[in-house]
């Protein structure tokens, strides 16, 4: 047992790449990526891609993974200010609240509603140990910072894209809402 301890602690150093310092301080990504998500302890969405769909008045909501394939592969996002960018729309935070566990959508729209904050922070992959940009959630705009982007089950086998919110502590248990981290992928 000892030994299978010190070996778990060794591994664990030795999957940890270095980063790079300075940190990042732009959030601000002018070149095109994807956005990959990321839970090791969760394979029906780890390492795949937030794909968009076409919705109602120029609208695009987010789904990964699905069969066939719910929405769109879109592999030239930005990131603008700290907000997930496609061509003219955003990504905001807004509707379909769900009162069992308090998620808000997170979608893609030109209208104003409040928006998704990210900050490019370097990362390891979970799996590989490259390192990576990641889309650190600093929260939502114009509200208490915190909380983290989550995500549930929805049809065709896809999981939508929520906002779970700072000082939440409720869960959906028909339809659980994973914590994912969120990697800016270069295309
Ligand atoms: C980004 O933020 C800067 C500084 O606050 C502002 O001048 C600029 O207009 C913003 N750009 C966009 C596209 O929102
Ligand atoms: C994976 O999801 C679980 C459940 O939401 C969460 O507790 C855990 O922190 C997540 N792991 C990562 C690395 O985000």
């Amino acid at each position: 047992m000892k030994l299978f301890l010190s070996l778990a602690t060794l591994v664990a150093i030795a999957a940890s790449c270095t980063i790079p310092s300075p940190p990042i301080s732009s959030n601000n990504i002018g070149t095109d990526f994807r956005v990959q998500v990321q839970n090791a302890s969760y394979p029906q969405v780890h390492n795949k891609y937030m794909n968009l769909m076409v919705s109602g008045g120029g609208d695009r909501h987010l789904y990964v993974g699905g069969t066939p394939q719910v929405g769109d592969t879109t592999t030239n996002l930005r990131l603008v200010n700290g907000s997930i960018n496609w061509v003219s729309i955003n990504a905001v935070i807004g509707g379909e609240e769900s009162n069992v566990d308090d998620t808000v959508k997170m979608f893609m729209t030109e209208r104003g509603d409040p928006r998704a904050l990210f900050q490019p922070m370097y990362g390891c992959h979970p799996d590989t140990d490259q390192l990576q940009v990641e889309l650190r959630f600093v929260g939502k705009q114009n509200a208490t910072p915190g909380g983290w982007i989550c995500v549930r089950p929805s049809f065709d086998g896809s999981h939508e894209f929520r906002y779970y919110p700072p000082g939440n502590t409720k869960n959906d248990p028909n339809r659980f809402c994973i914590k994912v981290t969120l990697v800016a992928v270069p295309t």
